[in-house]
């Protein structure tokens, strides 16, 4: 198979654990006959400096252009200041804009060696749990109208029938894959917006009659994935509710340095990355995670290429290596070995 992939190292951390997330690509191609042309693409505060904007048209292009996106991380704080004229996140957001890639999947899912790190009590994580948060991830509150008035200041959640019937049939198809149970999450009690959410989602759901629907509310969603979260499979939530849950989803595996993430449109074409910032603080150390970026290379075999033996290899490789307890920094627990980043990059590549 002859693939182009568009690689944005992007700023911090983001170069190192590309750098791992390519080594495995390589070795994928290697192994089972692909050819993968890696064509490196600027975006982020990098692009800031250097072009005065997060994401230059060209850069977007040569996203456009290829057949998925692979994505290390953007930000920092020299590009932090909130009244700045030009963010790092404007890229990010305007490349999945750009790219269309409205559906954006977020497993989490408990790693048993890894479980002690949860910050969840022993009988809580014990039961293990295995979500994926399906986000609406170009609409909503991020991309409505907002701006100043006087002394006040709007931001505007906006839903279109069309626009949530697309991410609930991705998230449907997902759920009928899966454990064929859906809890779709909304604030209905409150918000029209979630009103029409929650109808809509239920007109897609007669299409998929052996799912079932669960409708909660965002701030019951919140309180019960700290009570039990093994009673998700999978959640479908508004952009704003899924970045949020999605962060609490994440932490309480314990290690969210291993969550990978995809996010697609109408084609094949997506947008790979780890769930996890540029991390400013570590950068340049050698000590960052790359597993949740070398998991979203897998992904991306799986959900773009339609690779899946290829993307199973890299998860076997994962599971061997923290079987064996190797480990970085970040998920270390009693008794494991301590490696780098480069070289957990390279015992996952030797183990593929
Ligand atoms: C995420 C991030 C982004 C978001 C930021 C960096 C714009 O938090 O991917 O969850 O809010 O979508
Ligand atoms: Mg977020």
């Amino acid at each position: 198979m002859n693939k182009n992939i568009a690689v944005i190292e992007g700023d911090g951390i983001g170069v190192e654990i590309i750098a791992e997330a390519v080594k495995v690509l390589k070795k994928i191609a290697q192994k089972f006959g692909h050819s993968f042309n890696l064509i490196p693409v600027e975006m982020g505060g990098c692009a800031i400096d250097k072009y005065g904007v997060a994401l230059p048209d060209f850069s977007l292009d040569a996203c456009k252009a290829a057949d998925a996106v692979l994505l290390g991380a953007v930000g920092g704080p020299k590009w932090d200041d909130p009244t700045a004229r030009v963010r790092p996140e404007q890229g990010l957001l305007g490349l999945r804009a750009g790219l269309g890639c409205f559906a954006n999947i977020r497993p989490a899912k408990v790693y048993a060696p890894l479980a002690a790190a949860s910050p969840l009590k022993d009988s809580i994580i014990g039961k293990g749990f295995d979500i994926v948060v399906v986000r609406e991830l170009t609409g909503g509150i991020y991309f409505g109208e907002s701006g100043r008035e006087g002394d006040s200041a709007f931001d505007t959640e906006r839903y279109s029938v069309p626009e949530v019937e697309r991410i609930a049939h991705a998230a449907f198809k997902i759920a009928r894959g899966r454990k064929k149970v859906l809890h779709s999450v909304d604030k209905a009690n409150v918000l029209e917006s979630s009103r029409l959410w929650r109808e809509t989602v239920a007109r897609v759901a007669k299409a998929y009659p052996d799912v079932s629907v669960i409708n909660i509310l965002v701030d019951n969603a919140a309180m019960q994935l700290v009570r039990n979260p093994a009673q998700f499979d999978v959640m479908l939530t508004s952009n704003i509710f899924g970045d949020i849950l999605s962060d609490e989803a994440s932490q309480i595996t314990g290690s969210i340095g291993m969550l990978a993430s995809a996010s697609t449109g109408e084609g094949t074409r997506g947008l790979y990355e780890p769930i996890h910032g540029s991390a400013p603080d570590i950068a340049g150390k050698n000590i960052a995670n790359p597993i949740a970026t070398i998991l979203s290379v897998a992904m991306m075999l799986d959900i773009s290429f339609g690779l899946k033996a290829e993307a199973q290899a890299i998860d076997n490789a994962v599971d061997s290596v923290l079987s064996d307890n190797y480990r970085t920094a970040d998920i270390a627990t009693d008794g494991c070995t301590v490696l780098g980043t480069i070289q957990m990059g390279d015992l996952i590549t030797e183990r593929i």
